[in-house]
């Protein structure tokens, strides 16, 4: 094993630039990506499509057995996409009607015990950037740099709103606004790995900083803990 490959495990709130700043760190640091969140948006669209019930433990660990996740590499986007089943659901997942229902979905100790079995087989290698919830409490609990990521609700669901645009989807700002609250505190207070600051994670506000400054403050942090990784007689 490398010993400079580190885990980079950050966690946060809906919509904080968690994803946009991971992508880049791994850009910036040759490592891979992984959106654990696109797992949990792949599932509900599979639950969605099949009319799985949420309330019947049978029907949810045979849905579970049928679903495969993938990620593959997009070289006209430059992007890592979401596979379900063999079948592109990048698009199709970042849509509303599967957003309303993702936490409810990730709030299943089955669907957890699934998809954080395969994270963890995913950043088995390290060199790895991961993102999503539970990433430096539940998947990685021995990452070697943790963040938690927190910006403005308001700003949240603009930068969401633009998001979305770009997309070519119009949808109200307190349409947005009311899902990250809704998605915020069920991810929080669900029961099974909750939302919540790992002890040893460093925190980034991202409410007046660019995307450049936010990934310039974690691969700061990512080279010091790369030395560390390599020197363990330095001081982090
Ligand atoms: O990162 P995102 O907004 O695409 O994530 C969608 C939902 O998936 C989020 O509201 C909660 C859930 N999720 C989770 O429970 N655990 C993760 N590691 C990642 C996402």
């Amino acid at each position: 094993m490398d010993i400079r490959k580190i885990i980079i495990a950050i966690d946060g709130y809906s919509s904080c630039g968690k994803s946009t700043t991971a992508k880049k760190v791994a850009a910036r640091l040759g490592y891979g990506y992984i959106d654990t969140g696109a797992m949990y948006r792949a599932v509900t669209l599979f639950f969605l499509e099949n009319k799985i019930s949420l309330t019947n433990p049978k029907e949810i660990s045979k849905a579970l057995s049928q679903i495969q996740i993938s990620f593959n590499h997009n070289p006209r986007t430059a992007e890592n996409e979401v596979f379900l089943n063999g079948v592109n659901v990048e698009k199709e997942i970042r849509k509303m009607y599967v957003s309303d229902q993702v936490s409810e979905v990730s709030t299943l100790v089955d669907v957890r015990h699934a998809m954080v079995a395969q994270q963890q087989k995913m950043g088995k290698k390290k060199g790895i950037v991961m993102d999503g919830r539970d990433i430096g409490t539940r998947v990685f609990p021995e990452a070697e740099l943790k963040l938690f990521m927190t910006a403005d609700l308001h700003l949240r669901a603009v930068r969401r709103q633009q998001e979305l645009l770009m997309k070519n989807q119009l949808v109200n700002l307190d349409e947005i606004q009311h899902n990250l609250e809704h998605r915020d505190r069920i991810d929080s207070s669900r029961t099974e790995s909750p939302l919540r600051k790992a002890e040893d994670a460093v925190e980034i506000d991202t409410s007046y900083i660019t995307i450049e400054e936010q990934v310039d403050i974690v691969v700061e942090h990512a080279t010091s803990r790369m030395l560390f990784a390599a020197n363990p007689v330095l001081k982090d």
